[in-house]
């Protein structure tokens, strides 16, 4: 019997992730390898089906990313997806050519075949479509099964292989057939639907007794849903021998260390606050660049991570909260998924410590995440927790940190937050916050001219935060927020909004 998962062969498309979602969704766990991955290593994983993605190339390209034809000779069901299609159609002997216009957005699909791969579909369906080469002529054994106005070859399979290809993206969301056309390709490949945050929290609690044993662990905890699911599943895996270090750079947002602390004793974790904030804001003392910002804030991280870890005498294990997508994105910078988020981890840290990564995590989306953290009863306000950069409030001040701006930002950001949560705006965006910016402008308050700084608010939509487009946020409460920023913090007298996308911005503004 096969494994009961499904592997994406990845060939670079920009939403191969969303495939293994969508199996995930469908209830069979799914896992993205990259495009050089070796006949032998698919074979050896064993998978129950084998999905291959798009990609920018063109397969008879010199260099273009290939498929060794002996994985086509495993049994296992194939499904091609547009760049996965034109490689079945080229080494099963089919032709390929270039489309006259690159074909790009939502198209007619009409079904002209059974296949199993249909079951209880419409004949008729809005598809989405990227592509530059078309088929066009199918290998010999394959029957085209659907077509679109433009393209005679939409779909085709050999039924008697289980091999299927198609030239329309099904794990986009405007393909609304998609779901329901994965779900068909994993029953015809004799996939139970067993994945659930139930089973992933009862396997990985064995998995992880056994990997640690008498071992102790050492883990940084940021108070951010990756780090805490991370602890709390530790926790109930291995009781005492985790340790959790929190570091306080005094960088962190108002109430911050509070909150956490009665987080950790709520789980009875066995947490220590390693309170730093006079170091870090020593070493950052009229730094302006950002970069080395970062980098300073990133070194004496570990440096107080690695002294303070000391205490806990001999530690065998680091655990981090790295998710699937860092996982992903960390295969080959080179690689054909081109990076688009360079991996920020604050935590990618002591490699000189000598410890074992333990990472629970590394399988989940941050969806899946969520899940978790309900199926461990996390509270509510930490499982919508907005993202919260590991170097704090310092890429928030703009230019010099000091105490005194700190305090003004943090007085400003109270009220964004406050704010966003007090109208539930706050589950609706990705991120919200405020910038202080280092300037000045006049004003007049009372009868008196003004001249203090200005503070930027920005609010973004995003789903992964690759991409974020600014949120249209309504102006009455836009007008709360200055109103009551200006009015509150003492040193501000002008509230901008921030309407960039990213890209070409990026979310944070240093
Ligand atoms: P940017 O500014 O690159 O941010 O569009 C994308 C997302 O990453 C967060 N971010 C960070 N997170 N350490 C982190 O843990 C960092 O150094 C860091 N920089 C940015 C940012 O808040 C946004 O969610």
């Amino acid at each position: 019997m096969p494994d009961n998962k499904v592997l994406i062969i990845d060939y670079g498309s920009q939403v191969t992730q969303l495939i293994a979602r969508r199996v995930r969704e469908a209830g069979v766990y799914s896992e993205v390898l990259p495009s050089w991955t070796t006949a032998q290593e698919i074979k050896s994983r064993d998978p129950g089906a084998i999905i291959l993605s798009g990609g920018p190339a063109s397969v008879t390209d010199p260099g273009a990313p290939g498929l060794n034809p002996t994985v086509l000779e495993l049994g296992v069901p194939i499904l091609g997806i547009c760049y996965g299609l034109q490689l079945l159609t080229h080494h099963l002997g089919g032709r390929l050519a270039r489309s006259e216009d690159r074909e790009y957005g939502p198209t007619q699909l009409e079904i002209t075949a059974p296949s199993p791969l249909w079951k209880d579909l419409p004949r008729f369906a809005r598809v989405w479509m990227s592509h530059g080469d078309k088929v066009d002529m199918p290998p010999p054994g394959f029957t085209v099964t659907a077509t679109t106005p433009n393209l005679a070859v939409a779909a085709l399979a050999c039924e008697a292989r289980r091999l299927y290809g198609v030239q329309f993206h099904p794990e986009v969301h405007h393909t609304k057939i998609g779901p329901g056309l994965i779900r068909n390709f994993l029953n015809l490949a004799g996939l139970k639907a067993d994945w659930n945050m139930t089973s992933f929290v009862k396997h990985t609690l064995v998995n992880l007794k056994t990997k640690i044993g008498n071992g102790q662990v050492i883990c940084g905890l940021s108070g951010g849903i990756d780090s805490t699911v991370t602890a709390i599943l530790l926790h109930q895996a291995i009781g005492k021998q985790l340790h959790c270090l929190f570091v306080d750079n005094g960088l962190l947002r108002q109430g911050e260390t509070d909150e956490v602390r009665k987080l950790a004793d709520h789980f009875r974790l066995d947490f220590t606050v390693a309170a730093a904030a006079k170091l870090f804001l020593n070493r950052l003392k009229e730094v302006v660049d950002p970069e080395q910002k970062r980098k300073i804030i990133g070194r004496t991280f570990i440096e107080v991570f690695e002294a303070e870890a000391a205490q806990f005498g001999q530690v065998d294990f680091l655990a981090q909260g790295t998710l699937y997508p860092d996982v992903i994105e960390s295969v080959s910078p080179q690689g054909p998924a081109a990076v688009i988020k360079s991996h920020h981890n604050v935590g990618g840290l002591p490699d000189d410590m000598n410890l074992t990564l333990i990472e629970p995590l590394r399988d989940l989306f941050k969806d899946e995440v969520r899940a978790v953290a309900a199926e461990l009863d996390l509270p509510e306000n930490f499982i919508w927790r907005q993202p919260f950069p590991g170097p704090g409030l310092a890429i928030r001040v703009i230019g010099a940190v000091d105490d005194e701006r700190l305090t003004i930002l943090r007085q400003a950001d109270v009220i964004v937050q406050q704010e966003l949560k007090e109208t539930g705006l706050y589950r609706h965006i990705w991120q919200g916050f405020a910038v202080l910016l280092p300037l000045k402008t006049v004003g007049v308050m009372g009868d008196g001219r003004t001249y203090e700084n200005i503070v930027a608010i920005r609010a973004v939509e995003s789903v992964d935060a690759m991409t974020a487009d600014w949120a249209r946020l309504p102006y009455d409460f836009l007008a709360t927020l200055s109103r009551r920023i200006i009015n509150e913090v003492q040193g501000v007298n002008r509230v901008v909004y921030d309407i960039s996308s990213k890209p070409p911005s990026t979310i944070e503004w240093e």
